[in-house]
């Protein structure tokens, strides 16, 4: 049995089908990415996960987390879940933040509550939680998110979404909000952090480079369906759609530029 099973997922908007019967799964400490255009359903794919699909959105087929059948379940059942079987990553972290709770607060919440660690023990958990982010200065659980960097914001998400000990860390974009030098910071920090916890990952994102990096094997979505899965090796070097195709191009012409900017007239920046 894998840590996340999705079969035949289908996620309807006012009718329209927005995630399109889409199936794969995701071992116990595998590394496995969902790259895709904007729109093509990633972000919901992640969020019918783990039953977090906000109203409007309805879903069927099934999801199965850890074993249990997250379609139909009730929130109070998968709530248990969220933390530590799996935790999400958002693009903008945020969102994700309280912005009227000090970080170092919004870090022992999740400690508190799935590890039920009390006084001492718990500010020593924060503590160390923020160190392991490369955030050791105690400054930072004293501030509020809008105190901080972009960088420091996802550093401080991410701490929180380890708080648990996720069997499965799901990372929506995590990097796409930020600039390139701290993208780079943060896909060093949980490529590190994924290894030493022996984490599963699920990591989506547009950019076919970045999901190379991160992940061993890739879903490629367009329009709602995954219309190719493989290792990313076979992905890059014989993919089978035109989509697929373009998208390997498009990261090859890319890569090209940048060896020689000269010869594409000096472009813009990467993902990288
Ligand atoms: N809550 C919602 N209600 C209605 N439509 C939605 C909702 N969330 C996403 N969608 C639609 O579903 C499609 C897929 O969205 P999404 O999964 O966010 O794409 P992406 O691949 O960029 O993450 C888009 O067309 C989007 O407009
Ligand atoms: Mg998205």
């Amino acid at each position: 049995m894998s840590l996340l099973e999705i079969a035949g997922l289908t996620v309807t908007a006012g009718g329209r089908r927005v995630v399109d019967d889409v199936s794969f799964t995701v071992a116990a400490g595998e590394r496995v990415g969902i790259i895709g255009e904007s729109g093509s359903g990633k972000s919901v794919t992640s969020l019918a996960a783990t039953g977090l699909l906000g109203a409007g959105l309805s879903a069927s087929g099934s999801v199965r987390l850890d074993g249990t059948e997250v379609i139909g379940a009730a929130d109070r059942a998968l709530r248990p879940l969220r933390g530590p079987v799996a935790a999400l990553l958002f693009q903008e972290p945020l969102t994700a933040l309280d912005p009227l709770m000090r970080v170092g607060r919004q870090i022992a919440e999740p400690m508190r509550r799935h590890l039920g660690l009390r006084g001492q023990e718990l500010q020593d958990a924060v503590h160390t939680a923020l160190a392991d982010v490369s955030l050791p200065d105690e400054r930072i659980a004293r501030a509020y998110p809008h105190e901080l960097s972009g960088g420091q914001r996802q550093r401080v998400a991410t701490a929180i979404a380890l708080a648990g000990h996720p069997k499965l860390l799901i990372a929506d974009e995590p990097t796409t909000a930020l600039d390139v030098t701290v993208q780079d910071e943060i896909l060093t920090l949980l490529d590190r952090l994924v290894a030493e916890r022996d984490m599963a990952l699920l990591f989506i994102s547009h950019d076919l480079a970045v999901v190379a990096r991160m992940t061993d094997r890739v879903v490629v979505m367009q329009r709602g369906r995954a219309v190719e899965q493989g290792e990313i090796s076979q992905i890059i070097s014989a993919p089978q759609g035109p989509y697929t195709t373009a998208l390997v191009a498009s990261a090859r012409a890319l890569d090209a530029a940048l060896d020689d900017p000269a010869a594409s007239g000096g472009s813009e920046g990467s993902g990288r």
